[in-house]
């Protein structure tokens, strides 16, 4: 048989697979019907087209898309993404069933076939995208928690924090006057930083030209998320996965090799110097080599780490600072408490509970903003009955948090930014009030909030008490542009360009 003849036979194969994966569909939503009396049924949603399902329906902007349909179909709804079924939460209620009632039979996760994870030899090395939460998961959570986001772990990083905060002031004062990319400047002060407390190495400078490894480094990085956040058609159709249509498999196998072969050094050398039992650094990297990790075990939690809390964090810093920009009010009631609180002083992490109001700046930016709106995609592991319907065994399921955020009947007027709703307020993101989880909530909830409670509210607030900051382009800085972009996570679709002005008290 010649290579094209070849060709068209595996076409013929696939295209009849998928009409009988049709004509499949079809009889059970017959046979669903017929027995909708008897059992309970699936949540509610729009009509699915044959094959794809409505992926067309959500496949640009889905937060809003799929906040649209829950007005339709109910705070639970369920579609048909080819051949797999999403069930969304989309109320305080759903939120509370998934995360706390049934958090235990949803807490699997969802994979997609491009990230490595799903691949059952490399799932045991991955805290996110462990497909369930075994002991594996527990050992590396634990892992994480005593060497990263304890209370002792976080104060001994405050030097770190501190200093990289202090550079990247330096760095805007150099550019007074001058236009600046903050969305690339934050990147680049949370990435170091967070190469810092893992490794001990600093890997960029601020501003576009870093040295060494590290430009490689976050283009690799930020090549990886992209990847990893894109629909692959697999997904859709799982019988496509062994044949890697897009190459997006491959493509993330070759990032991660090389991202690998750059941390190999820094490893050996760091293990060279504990067996002669010299220069321990006594941070993440040493922690994990004292317990007897393995590199290949080291490497895929320290990639993920880093995957899991640069762009979040940045994403995060960024939305507070265009929600201040465009509010100049919230801006001057914000300078006021620094004024009172701070003075003409640098701002020290240990000084941040002191500042009310920049806390409730930060929680309102991550209410309008939430940076993973769907949160990360769960997996029903068994079927169960959330809120009178059924949720099979093997459904993804997500919660909007976008669409809560929008409720009026959770918040006033909730397109705007108000920080007060949250003064004299006990609502916090720590996952105990459901209409508010911007990291999440149950078993899966976020282990960095510890880290990222400390560094969002530390880098605003330095960048405010530091700078006075202008929006070229606008006369009105409350027509700030502040179109989103969704990749898993929620980014501001325009970089964020300011030009900061020193702060006559802090010159
Ligand atoms: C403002 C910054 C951050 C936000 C908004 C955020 C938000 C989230 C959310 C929504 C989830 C999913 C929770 C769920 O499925 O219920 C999550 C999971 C996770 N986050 Fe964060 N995160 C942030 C920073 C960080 C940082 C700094 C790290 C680590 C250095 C981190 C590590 C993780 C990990 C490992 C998971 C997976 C947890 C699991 O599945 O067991 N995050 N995060």
């Amino acid at each position: 048989m010649d290579s094209r003849n070849a060709v068209n036979h595996e076409h013929v194969s696939i295209f009849t697979f998928l009409a009988l994966i049709f004509v499949l569909r079809i009889l059970l939503m017959i046979m669903r019907c017929i027995t909708r009396g008897a059992s309970p049924a699936i949540p509610p949603g729009p009509f699915p087209w044959p094959v794809i399902g409505n992926f067309l329906q959500v496949r640009e902007d889905p937060h809003i898309k799929l906040s649209r349909m829950a007005r339709t179909y109910g705070p639970i709804m369920s579609l048909r993404m080819g051949a797999r079924l999403v069930v969304v939460g989309s109320s305080v209620k759903a939120a509370m069933e998934i995360l706390k009632t049934h958090d235990r039979v949803l807490s699997g996760r969802h994979l997609s076939y491009t990230q490595p994870a799903s691949c059952p030899k490399l799932n045991q090395y991955w805290i996110g995208f462990a497909s369930e939460c075994n002991d594996q998961w527990k050992h590396l959570r634990s892992i994480c928690r005593a060497g990263l986001f304890s209370v002792k772990a976080i104060e001994r990083q405050v030097e770190i924090r501190e200093r990289n905060v202090v550079n990247m002031v330096k760095f805007l004062k150099e550019r007074e006057g001058q236009l600046v990319n903050m969305s690339e400047v934050i990147y680049n002060l949370v990435f170091n930083t967070m190469y810092n407390i893992l490794l001990s190495r600093d890997v960029i400078g601020f501003g576009p030209d870093g040295s060494g490894a590290g430009p490689e480094l976050k283009e690799l990085t930020k090549q990886f998320l992209n990847l990893i956040a894109a629909t692959n058609v697999a997904d859709l159709f799982p019988i496509l996965h062994e044949l890697d249509i897009q190459g997006m498999q491959k493509k993330v196998r070759k990032i991660t090799e090389k991202i690998f072969a750059i941390w190999q050094d820094i490893v050996g050398e760091r293990r060279d110097q504990r067996s002669k039992g010299v220069g321990a650094q006594e941070d993440f990297l040493d922690s994990l080599l004292e317990i007897g990790l393995s590199d290949n075990h080291i490497n895929h939690l320290l990639l993920e780490l880093l995957l899991a809390g640069t762009d979040t964090t940045t994403s995060t810093i960024i939305w507070a600072l265009a929600d201040l920009m465009k509010n100049k009010d919230a801006t001057s009631k914000l300078r006021d408490e620094l004024t009172v609180r701070i003075g003409n002083k640098t701002i020290h992490e240990s000084e941040l509970m002191d500042l009310p109001f920049l806390q409730a700046c930060i929680k309102e930016s991550l209410r309008l903003h939430p940076t993973i709106p769907f949160l990360l995609p769960r997996r029903a592991i068994q079927s169960s009955k959330v809120m009178d319907y059924i949720i099979p065994k093997g459904s993804q399921v997500i919660i909007n948090t976008w669409a809560m955020a929008c409720d009026p009947s959770i918040w006033d007027d909730p397109s705007r930014f108000i920080p007060e709703r949250f003064l004299d307020s006990s609502l916090d993101f720590r996952g105990n009030d459901f209409e508010y989880v911007p990291f999440g909530g149950g078993r899966r909830m976020c282990p960095g909030l510890p880290m990222a409670a400390r560094t969002v509210p530390y880098v605003v607030a330095s960048l405010i008490n530091s700078f006075n900051w202008f929006l070229p382009g606008y006369n009105d800085p409350s027509e700030l542009n502040m179109n989103e972009m969704y990749l898993l996570i929620l980014r501001k679709k325009q970089p964020l360009q300011l030009i900061p002005r020193v702060c006559k008290k802090m010159a």
